[in-house]
């Protein structure tokens, strides 16, 4: 359901350098986003995907993935310089950091396709007994 990838990090006394070759992670990505400038006091997310799978990882800062998948509840910290968390379709996701200066890098193994989202947390209840 969710996994941990670790990028290639090359860091010297010029900056670090992260690298995400694609054949390290199980699908191919067709998009990439990223998230910065956030309010501290908000989350993004709030929605499950139907198919989509997705690799996150922190470019900047710590971030707080909150996952449900129907049943349980799951928040895994992800940080910069550390591992990409890989999670696959089927889950609620609420994303949020403390830092106004974090940054963090979304992988996804999909174009952007508004039906796949479930966006009201009953329906995905509800789909997920169905
Ligand atoms: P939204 O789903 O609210 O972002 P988040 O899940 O991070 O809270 O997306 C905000 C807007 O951006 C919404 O109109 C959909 C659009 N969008 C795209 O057009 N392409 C994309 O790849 C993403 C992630 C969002």
């Amino acid at each position: 359901m969710q996994n941990f990838i670790d990028p290639q990090i090359q860091a010297d006394s010029r900056g670090r350098l992260t690298i995400v070759e694609f054949k390290n992670l199980p699908w191919v990505p067709q998009r990439a986003y990223f998230l910065s400038h956030s309010d501290p006091k908000s989350s993004r997310g709030s929605h499950a995907h139907k198919e989509l799978h997705q690799y996150f990882i922190s470019l900047r800062g710590q971030w707080t993935l909150r996952l449900f998948d129907g049943t349980e509840w799951t928040e895994i910290e992800i940080i910069e310089g550390g591992a990409g968390l890989l999670i696959e379709p089927g889950l609620w996701r609420e994303i949020s950091t403390d830092a106004e200066d974090a940054v963090l890098g979304v992988f996804a193994s999909q174009p952007y396709f508004e039906s796949d989202y479930i966006r009201d947390i009953d329906e995905f209840i509800e789909w997920k007994a169905s």
